[in-house]
C-alpha cells in the first residue's frame, strides 16, 4: 500500500510538473491570457453555409455570436436553413450576390453563391416547426392587420405619411412588406417585427416578435418582457396591470429562482416557477393544457371590443372555438397553483364586471349619442371619456377607442 501510494504521489507530481511546463510555455505565447474564443466550424455543414458563417463572423460578430449561442447552432441549423431564398421569392437580396465577388472578404468567391432573403417568415420556420406556425396562423396576432383595417378603415389614408404608419400602428401590428423595382426592401415597411406583418410569401407575422433573432430562445419568450413592447400604455395596459398584480410582484421578487430554460413543453408550475407570466397563462403548456402559439385560445371574452362579447361573436374575426372550453383550459392553468373556489370566484367577479360594464356603462351611455349623430364636422365629446368622438366623414359612429365597427 505504502509503495503504491508513493508511486501515485510521484505520478501526481510528474503530471503537475508537466502541466506547469505546458502552462508556462502557453504563458510565454499569450502573456495576458487574452480570452479569444475559437469557434471551429468542422461539422458536416454545406460549404455555402460555412461561407455565410465565416464571412458574417467578420462583418457582423453580433449576429454570429447570437447564432453560435442558440439551440439552432447546436442542432446544426445554419444561416442557410433560414435565409435561403425559395424559387419565385420576390424579396431576394440582389445586392448580396456581389459580396461573393469580393476577394477581400472571407469566402468571397463565386462558388459559394446562393440566393438569400433578409426577411425570414413563419413560412420559412414552418419547414421545421409546422405545429407552432399552424397555431400561430389562426391567432389574432397573425390576423391583426385584417382586423384593424376592418375596425379602423381610415388607417390607410388617415395618417400623415407612410412613415407615421410604420413607426406608429405598424410597429406593433406589422407592416405590409414590399420591395422597390431594384428588389430592395422598401424602408417604409422594413425593418419591422410586428405580430401580423404581411409577408411577400403570403404568410403572416414575424416569429421574432417574441423570439428575437438570432438566439430564438424560449427563455426570453416566457418572460413578461417579451410581450411588454406592445402590451403597454393606455389602450392596452396589460404589462402595467401585471406588474401591479400579486403575480407580477412574485415574478419580480423571485424571478432569479425561476428556471426559464426548461426544455420546450416541460416548463412546470411549481417546479420551474411559482408565479405565472403572460406566457404561462396564455401560451405555455401546464398540466392537462397543451401549449399553444394561438393567443386567442383560453380567452372567453373579447374585452377590447367596445361592447364586450364572446370571441366567436367578434365580427371582424370570429374565433372558431367554444368559449366554455377555452375558459376551462385557462382554469386548468390556474389549478396548478389555486383551488377551485379561488378560481371560480375570480371568474364570477370577472363576469360580473363585464356585465356591469356592458349594461350599466356602455349601453346607457351610447343610447343618446347614436340617436343624434351630427353630420358635416367633427364633434369630440369628452363627457364620458376622452376617446368618444364622432366622425361624419366616414360611415358612422366612432366608438370608444375611436373604433368604427358596430358589435
Ligand atoms: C463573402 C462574404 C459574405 C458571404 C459569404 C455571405 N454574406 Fe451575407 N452579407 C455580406 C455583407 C458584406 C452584407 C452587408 C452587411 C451590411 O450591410 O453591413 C451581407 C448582408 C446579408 C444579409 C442582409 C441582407 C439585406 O438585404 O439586408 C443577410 C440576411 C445575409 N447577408 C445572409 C447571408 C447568408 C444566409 C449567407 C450564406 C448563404 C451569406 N449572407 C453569405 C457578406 C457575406
Ligand atoms: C432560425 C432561423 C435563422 C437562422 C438560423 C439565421 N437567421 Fe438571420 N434572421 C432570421 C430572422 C427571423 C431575421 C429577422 C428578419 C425578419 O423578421 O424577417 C433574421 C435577420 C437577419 C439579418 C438582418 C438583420 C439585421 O439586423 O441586419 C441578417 C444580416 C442575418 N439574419 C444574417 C444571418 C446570419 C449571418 C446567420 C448565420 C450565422 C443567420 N442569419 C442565421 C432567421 C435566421
Ligand atoms: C405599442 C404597440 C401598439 C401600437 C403602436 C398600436 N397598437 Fe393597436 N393594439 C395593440 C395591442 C397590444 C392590442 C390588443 C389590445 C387588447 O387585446 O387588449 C391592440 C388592439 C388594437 C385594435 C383592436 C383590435 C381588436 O381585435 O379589437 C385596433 C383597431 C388597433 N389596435 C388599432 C391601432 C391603430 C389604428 C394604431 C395606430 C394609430 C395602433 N393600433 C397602434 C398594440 C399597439
Ligand atoms: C407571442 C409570442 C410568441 C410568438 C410571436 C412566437 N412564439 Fe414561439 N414560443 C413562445 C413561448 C412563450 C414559447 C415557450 C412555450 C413553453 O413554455 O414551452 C415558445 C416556444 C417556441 C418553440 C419551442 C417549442 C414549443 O412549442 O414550445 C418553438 C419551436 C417556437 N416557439 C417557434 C415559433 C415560431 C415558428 C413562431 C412564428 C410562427 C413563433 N414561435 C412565434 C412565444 C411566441
Ligand atoms: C431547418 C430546420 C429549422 C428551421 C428552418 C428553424 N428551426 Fe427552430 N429549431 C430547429 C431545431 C432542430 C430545434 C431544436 C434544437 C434543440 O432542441 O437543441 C429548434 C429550436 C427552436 C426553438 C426553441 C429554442 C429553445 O430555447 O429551446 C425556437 C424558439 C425556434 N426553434 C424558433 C424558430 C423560428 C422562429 C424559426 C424561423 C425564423 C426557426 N426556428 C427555424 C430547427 C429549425
Ligand atoms: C409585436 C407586438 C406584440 C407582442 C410582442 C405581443 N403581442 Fe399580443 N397582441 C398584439 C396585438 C397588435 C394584438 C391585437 C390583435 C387584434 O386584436 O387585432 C395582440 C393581442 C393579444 C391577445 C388577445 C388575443 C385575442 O384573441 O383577443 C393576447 C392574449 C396576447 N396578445 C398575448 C400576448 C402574449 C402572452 C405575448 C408575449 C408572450 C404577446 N401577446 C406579445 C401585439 C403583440
Ligand atoms: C394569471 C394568468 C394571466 C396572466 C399572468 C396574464 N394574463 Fe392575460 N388574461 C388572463 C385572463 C384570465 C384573461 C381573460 C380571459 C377571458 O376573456 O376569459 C386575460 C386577458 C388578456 C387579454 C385580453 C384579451 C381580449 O381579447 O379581451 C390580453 C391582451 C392579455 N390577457 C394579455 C396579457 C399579457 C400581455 C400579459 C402579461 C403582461 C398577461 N396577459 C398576463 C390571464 C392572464
Ligand atoms: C404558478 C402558480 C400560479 C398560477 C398558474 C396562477 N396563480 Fe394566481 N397566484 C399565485 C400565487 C402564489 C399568488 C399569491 C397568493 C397570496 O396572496 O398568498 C396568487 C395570487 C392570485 C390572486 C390574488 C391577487 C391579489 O392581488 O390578491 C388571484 C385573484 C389569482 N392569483 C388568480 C389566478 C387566476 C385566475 C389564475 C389562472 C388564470 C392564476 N391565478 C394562476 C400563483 C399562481
Amino acid at each position: 500500500m505504502r509503495r503504491r501510494k508513493g508511486f501515485c504521489l510521484f505520478g501526481v507530481l510528474l503530471t503537475g510538473l508537466m502541466i506547469t511546463v505546458g502552462m508556462s510555455s502557453a504563458v510565454a505565447q499569450q502573456p495576458n491570457f487574452a480570452k479569444v474564443k475559437e469557434y471551429r466550424i468542422e461539422r458536416s455543414l454545406p460549404p455555402e453555409a460555412v461561407a455565410c458563417i465565416a464571412c458574417h463572423k467578420a462583418s457582423n460578430p453580433g449576429i454570429f455570436d447570437d447564432w453560435a449561442h442558440s439551440r439552432h447552432a447546436s442542432a446544426n441549423i445554419t444561416c442557410l436553413d433560414c435565409h435561403l431564398a425559395q424559387p419565385g421569392d420576390a424579396d431576394v437580396a440582389k445586392e448580396h450576390e456581389k459580396y461573393y465577388g469580393r476577394s477581400d472578404l472571407p469566402y468571397g468567391e463565386e462558388q459559394y453563391k446562393v440566393p438569400i432573403a433578409a426577411v425570414v417568415t413563419p413560412k420559412d420556420c414552418s419547414r421545421c416547426h409546422p405545429d407552432e406556425v399552424t397555431q400561430y396562423s389562426k391567432s389574432k396576432h397573425a390576423n391583426t392587420i385584417e382586423i384593424i383595417w376592418k375596425l379602423d378603415p381610415w388607417l390607410n389614408k388617415g395618417m400623415n405619411s407612410d412613415n407615421e404608419r410604420k413607426v406608429g400602428c405598424y410597429h406593433c401590428h406589422g407592416t405590409v412588406m414590399a420591395v422597390d423595382e431594384a428588389g430592395r426592401l422598401d424602408p417604409m415597411t422594413w425593418p419591422n417585427v410586428g405580430v401580423g406583418r404581411l409577408n411577400m410569401d403570403g404568410s403572416k407575422g414575424s416569429c421574432t416578435s417574441c423570439h428575437t433573432r438570432h438566439r430564438f430562445a424560449v427563455s426570453e419568450a416566457r418572460r413578461p418582457e417579451a410581450c411588454d413592447s406592445c402590451h403597454l400604455g393606455p389602450d392596452h395596459p396589460q404589462i402595467e396591470i401585471y406588474n401591479e398584480s400579486k403575480h407580477g410582484t412574485l415574478y419580480h421578487a423571485f424571478q432569479d429562482e425561476f428556471n426559464f430554460n426548461a426544455a420546450p413543453g416541460t416548463w412546470t408550475p411549481g417546479a420551474d416557477y411559482r408565479a405565472p407570466t403572460c406566457a404561462a397563462c396564455h401560451m405555455s403548456g401546464s398540466g392537462k393544457v397543451m401549449g399553444t402559439h394561438d393567443v386567442t385560445e383560453r380567452i372567453s371574452w373579447e374585452t377590447q371590443a367596445p361592447l364586450t362579447i364572446r370571441p366567436a361573436d367578434f365580427k371582424p374575426f370570429p374565433a372558431d372555438n367554444d368559449w366554455q372550453m377555452e375558459r376551462e383550459k385557462m382554469k386548468n392553468v390556474c389549478r396548478a397553483c389555486h383551488g377551485d373556489s379561488w378560481i371560480n370566484d375570480f371568474y364570477q367577479g370577472f363576469d360580473k364586471a363585464v356585465d356591469e360594464y356592458n349594461e350599466v356603462y356602455f349601453k346607457p351611455a351610447r343610447r343618446p349619442w347614436t340617436n343624434c349623430m351630427p353630420r358635416g364636422f367633427w364633434i369630440s365629446a369628452s363627457i364620458l371619456t376622452n376617446t368618444w368622438s364622432w366622425n361624419s366623414t366616414s360611415s358612422g359612429i366612432m366608438k370608444a377607442g375611436g373604433r368604427e365597427w358596430e358589435p
